[in-house]
């Protein structure tokens, strides 16, 4: 893109999400710099329990016109549990804002970072580093189903799967995308198409379709159940994983969990044509439990700023950041507790601020 002014709408909501937002912006603002392009950001206190208790909603009426013309939402997180119940706060902000701008790609990041210690035994820096896929509109989430005859015994309950062409289409076509912008190029979808019968073999017969128009990418098939165990067990084998709304939940979970903490892990809820604004968070919630002690870890915070940019156009300036959040991870005096430093939420977000700059 040549337009380089961006305008986000910024969105704290919650806990830390008021501690590791401004960490963000600290870095977002230090790679404008650097990097020559501009940020408009609007910062808005609504989809937070604080405007829940004050309005008796979590966001106001009007809250789609006042973010849509945006480029994107940079996110904290949403829920304070103690006051307002997690189906209100999330269902009432959250959830809004990826049915109401199509956000159908969830993206996450998969990468084992230095100075983080990974579960699996004898992995190493630059030996995982792929995407998770999940598609995240459809699929197995969907409301058509029912119960009937509820509390006799003959209870029934049914919840039907949708994959409609247009929904599997889309996101495989922007996986494939994915795949074929990195050097790898190595497409593997999720499938289950041995035990799931008629949906499966749908989503296969469309992966296969697809692939024809990506002859330059590679890509290969596994069953979830077995694609699970080889995240656990090869990771070094993945480059793009794409999979439905369920198996791409559990798969980025799963993911993220292999290398290391919930801290640092980013993640994208993008809708790809830039119809509506895409929205950035990290995947940690608002951790009630360590919020306004200067604990928090701001990487998952920073990890999604670079994410954000990439969405952008930012490419050099999201890459940059990527490598000064490895610079100061390498840092044990710059980590924050949880990665068994003593740093603050704002030391640590100076030190990528610095290391960027
Ligand atoms: P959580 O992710 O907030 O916390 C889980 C554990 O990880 C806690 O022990 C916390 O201290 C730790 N943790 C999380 N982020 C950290 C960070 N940046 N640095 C260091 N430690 C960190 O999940 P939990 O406790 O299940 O949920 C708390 C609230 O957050 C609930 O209201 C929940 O609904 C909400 N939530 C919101 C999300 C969002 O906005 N996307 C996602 C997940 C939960
Ligand atoms: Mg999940």
């Amino acid at each position: 893109r040549t337009n380089r002014i961006h305008s986000i709408a910024v969105i704290p909501g919650d806990g830390i999400g008021k501690e590791v937002v401004p960490e963000g912006l600290r870095v977002l603002e230090a790679a404008a710099k650097r990097y020559g392009f501009e940020l408009k950001a609007e910062e808005h206190a609504f989809a937070s329990c604080d405007y829940y208790l004050k309005h008796g909603a979590m966001m106001p009426e009007d809250w789609k016109e006042r973010v849509s013309g945006r480029d994107a939402i940079f996110f904290g997180a949403v829920g304070w549990p103690d006051t307002v119940p997690d189906h209100i706060s999330l269902w009432g902000s959250l959830i809004q804002f990826r049915r109401e701008f199509d956000q159908y790609v969830n993206l996450r990041p998969v990468r084992l970072m230095p100075g983080v210690p990974s579960p699996l035994a004898g992995r190493q820096p630059g030996d995982i580093d792929f995407y998770v896929v999940r598609e995240n509109t459809e699929g197995e989430y969907s409301s058509i189903g029912g119960r009937m005859f509820p509390g006799t015994e003959r209870e029934v309950v049914i919840q039907e799967t949708v994959m409609s062409r247009v929904g599997v289409d889309r996101i495989l076509a922007y996986a494939f995308d994915l795949a074929r912008s990195r050097p790898k190029k190595h497409l593997t979808s999720a499938t289950k198409s041995n035990g799931i019968s008629i949906t499966m073999p749908y989503w296969d017969e469309r992966v296969e379709a697809m692939a024809a128009n990506y002859p330059d990418v590679r890509w290969d098939k596994y069953h979830i159940d077995i694609l699970v165990a080889h995240f656990v067990l090869n990771p070094d084998r993945f480059d793009v994983v794409v999979g439905s709304n369920l198996f791409g939940d559990i798969l980025s979970d799963l993911g993220p969990a292999c290398t290391g903490t919930i801290g640092i892990a980013p993640s994208g809820n993008i809708n790809p044509e830039g119809r509506f604004p895409s929205l950035f968070e990290p995947v940690h919630g608002s951790a009630p439990d360590i919020a306004g002690q200067a604990l928090a870890n701001p990487v998952g915070q920073i990890w999604s700023a670079a994410m954000m940019l990439e969405h952008l156009g930012e490419t050099e300036a999201a890459a940059g950041i990527v490598a000064a959040i490895e610079t100061v991870l390498a840092e044990p005096s710059l980590r924050t507790r949880d990665l068994g430093g003593r740093a603050s939420t704002s030391e640590c977000g100076r030190a990528v601020a610095e290391a960027l700059s």
